[in-house]
């Protein structure tokens, strides 16, 4: 089947890796895609809000699966412009409409979904700026730390952490007066919960799913977990308290109440649902929902997955995954993040990328990078993740460290200290 994939990111690349090992995968475009992609699959450059021009391409290319990495494209309704066109009937697309991205594209929405359908999360207040003398009363009333989140998508840095409640008040105005832009009119105030995060994600047709590997990514940029955070700048997999009765809690009260309330509300939802999750003592609970999965949580996940993942996929878009299994290798996985100084504030692009051809026992996933002629540049913050496996965590790190040290750019950047929690 020939596809069309939308991204650029390290995801994009493992997405491309598992495509090219899939029998049911034909040829793959990557749409914009970056050096990494452009070994195992065609890049273009497609506008994803330029929909006559995806449209065009889709046909002059006969292409009958689109998937859709990263949740702009997905919150801004882009599978539901092509399953409702008429002139593309025979296209399958892989990713939640508008109305099921808003789990990721609302924080409100996300939790109003969450209360209706019991699923554990944090007690909060959502705050407009016309009520926000309701929400300063809240804050005096409760007690720290206050989490303060932007409604709308705002690149991951819409969640602000604040000690005291004075300077809690003070930010809830500076939000709702435009701090995130209009993605802070609405603000979701929520009470702190002390535990260990991890990522779970399932493969989804609306009805049936699959679980993926589960996850646990290094959010913070600087080592010890300080500083500020990131897209993520490691991840490793599998996640060692997530086994037994603590998956079947997490499976009994969010994944299947979620799958379920889902179909109830009339959404029809097929892709990834990423559940980013807190355990608190020992129960779980939903800190966010993301509609796709995760970076660099892929690049842990897809390598642990045994089966054919592009079948998966197509099974999915075509609201066939029941009586489908995933099998799942026992194989630690642990991906660290190379990233430009600077980055995730100011950095520079364009530093040639030196002894990507000499790392041995890993496998490089390209995130931010371009060829240019005989070079690879950094193009992005996030450059490249390095992805070892092992018997044992330990084993996946040597690989990926050793992997690291050998590749050099101009002010390469990487934490030490990825997957130490865990060991
Ligand atoms: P989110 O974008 O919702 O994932 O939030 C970003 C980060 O803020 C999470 O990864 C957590 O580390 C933290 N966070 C969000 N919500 C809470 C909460 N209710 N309690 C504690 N930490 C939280
Ligand atoms: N690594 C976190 C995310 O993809 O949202």
């Amino acid at each position: 089947m020939n596809t069309l994939l939308f991204g650029s990111g390290g995801r994009e690349h493992a997405f491309s890796l598992s495509f090219a090992n899939s029998r049911s995968i034909d040829q793959l475009y990557v749409t914009p895609g970056n050096a990494g992609t452009s070994t195992l699959a065609t890049n273009v450059n497609l506008s994803p809000t330029d929909y006559d021009a995806v449209k065009k391409f889709i046909i002059s290319r006969e292409i009958h699966l689109v998937v859709i990495g990263p949740e702009a494209p997905l919150v801004n309704g882009l599978a539901d412009q092509i399953s409702e066109d008429s002139e593309l009937s025979h296209v399958i697309v892989l990713g939640p409409g508008a109305a099921g991205a808003k789990l990721e594209g609302s924080k409100a929405f996300a939790k109003e979904f969450m209360a209706r359908h019991n699923i554990p999360n944090a007690a909060y207040l959502e705050v407009t700026a016309d009520k926000l003398e309701k929400g300063l009363d809240y804050i005096k009333n409760t007690r720290g730390p206050y989490v303060l989140k932007a409604d709308g998508l705002a690149a991951g840095k819409g969640v602000l952490i604040v000690d005291d409640a004075e300077s809690a008040g003070r930010e809830l105005k500076n939000m709702l007066g435009g701090k995130f832009g209009r993605a802070s009119e609405k603000v979701v105030i929520e009470e702190f919960l002390e535990g260990v995060e991890f990522s779970v994600f399932i493969l989804t047709d609306g009805s049936d799913y699959v679980i993926l590997p589960e996850a646990k990514d290094y959010k913070r940029i600087g080592e010890g977990d300080t500083g500020l955070n990131t897209g993520g700048m490691g991840a490793v997999s599998p996640v060692p308290f997530f086994r037994d009765s603590f998956r079947k809690k997490v499976i009994d009260t969010v994944i299947e109440p979620t799958v379920k309330g889902l179909k109830k509300d009339g959404i029809d939802y097929c892709g990834f649902v990423f559940f980013g999750l807190i355990k608190v003592g020992d129960d779980p609970f939903v800190i966010e929902y993301n509609c796709r999965m995760g970076d660099p949580e892929t690049q842990v996940v897809f390598p642990r997955i045994q089966s054919d993942l592009g079948e998966l996929i197509v099974r999915a878009a075509k609201r066939q995954l029941g009586g489908m299994d995933i099998s799942i290798s026992n194989l630690v996985a642990a991906a660290v993040i190379a990233a430009s100084e600077g980055y995730p504030e100011k950095y520079e692009k364009g530093k040639a990328i030196a002894g990507l051809d000499t790392v041995k026992n890993a496998t490089v996933f390209h995130a931010g990078t371009k060829s240019v002629g005989d070079e690879i540049l950094t193009n992005g913050g996030r450059v490249l993740a390095i992805t070892g496996m092992g018997t044992g965590l330990q084993e996946a790190l040597k690989k990926s460290y050793d992997g690291m040290r050998s590749i050099c750019f101009e002010g390469i950047t990487y934490r030490r200290d990825i997957g130490k929690d865990l060991l």
